[in-house]
């Protein structure tokens, strides 16, 4: 059970379906990055409702160029310690590069995530490649989120990083891939750099969330990375991120902020989108 530190309020854990009838009421879902118990509670507390144990760890916290380094072994461990965190949001951990080849391999790696980890979804990126694959799992009793758009376990095969669906003809396979991934039985998307547009037209076509990263503000939802709202990522922060910790003093502060932001429509900004 979660207690609101400024009103005492409890809440019970968010589910699947809280969550899809929060995009029903047109309520938006703040989304974050966490890798470890503290930032884990910090979110929670902060009214956080979905937290993602990304791969992007390979990044932030193992500090790789790519995200292609990350094993399994790796988001269990993280993925443990985040829920170990977790009162209220809904826990969702990402399938490394490499670990849902086969049907076989995915679902004995998801369940990894699910059974030792404590995740109660598994994202995976890729297009109509992944609609077979949402089945099987889903089938199986393992929530997936199908992630769309940039995928940056491509990043080699892309030759970096781009803003995806820009063309008519990559928005309108984007459109097919989604609605056939909710059809398979995907209860969640994750759109990752495309077009504002875009991603306003996949969100009203599907009935599942579809959260948003650099992919505007009519998405029913807002996932960044922790680090980069806190602004300790290295390197230079993405387009789509927003520092929160500069204007509000202090972590807590920080991450109220950013869920506050995001639940009255002010994140993201037009300089956070893209065209
Ligand atoms: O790995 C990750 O953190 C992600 C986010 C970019 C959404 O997939």
């Amino acid at each position: 059970m979660y207690k609101d530190t400024q009103t005492g309020a409890t809440a019970a854990p968010l589910s699947i379906s809280r969550l899809k009838k929060m995009k029903r009421d047109g309520e938006k879902i703040a989304c974050l990055t966490a890798y470890d118990a503290s930032f884990a509670v910090q979110a929670d507390q902060a009214g956080v409702d979905l937290v993602l144990v990304g791969d992007s760890l390979g990044m932030v916290i193992q500090g790789h160029e790519t995200t292609v380094p990350v094993t399994v072994d790796d988001i269990v461990y993280h993925t443990k310690m985040v829920a170990r965190g977790l009162s209220r949001a809904f826990l969702v951990a990402d399938m490394p590069f490499a670990s849902y080849g086969s049907v076989e391999a995915a679902y004995s790696n998801a369940a990894r995530l699910m059974q030792e980890g404590g995740a109660r979804m598994v994202k995976l990126e890729g297009g109509p490649v992944q609609i077979g694959l949402a089945e099987y799992l889903a089938g199986r009793g393992i929530p997936v989120c199908a992630h769309l758009g940039l995928q940056p376990q491509f990043v080699h095969k892309l030759g970096g990083y781009k803003v995806q669906g820009r063309e008519a003809s990559a928005a309108e396979a984007m459109r097919d891939d989604a609605k056939r991934l909710v059809e398979a039985g995907a209860d969640l998307l994750l759109l990752e750099c495309v077009p504002s547009v875009l991603a306003k037209q996949i969100a009203t076509e599907v009935s599942v969330p579809v959260i948003g990263i650099g992919a505007g503000p009519d998405a029913d939802g807002q996932i960044l990375v922790i680090y980069d709202i806190l602004a300790i990522s290295a390197g230079k922060r993405p387009k789509f991120s927003k520092d929160f910790l500069q204007s509000s003093g202090s972590i807590p502060a920080a991450l109220q902020a950013y869920v506050r932001a995001v639940k009255e429509r002010q994140f993201p900004e037009p300089i956070h989108e893209f065209v």
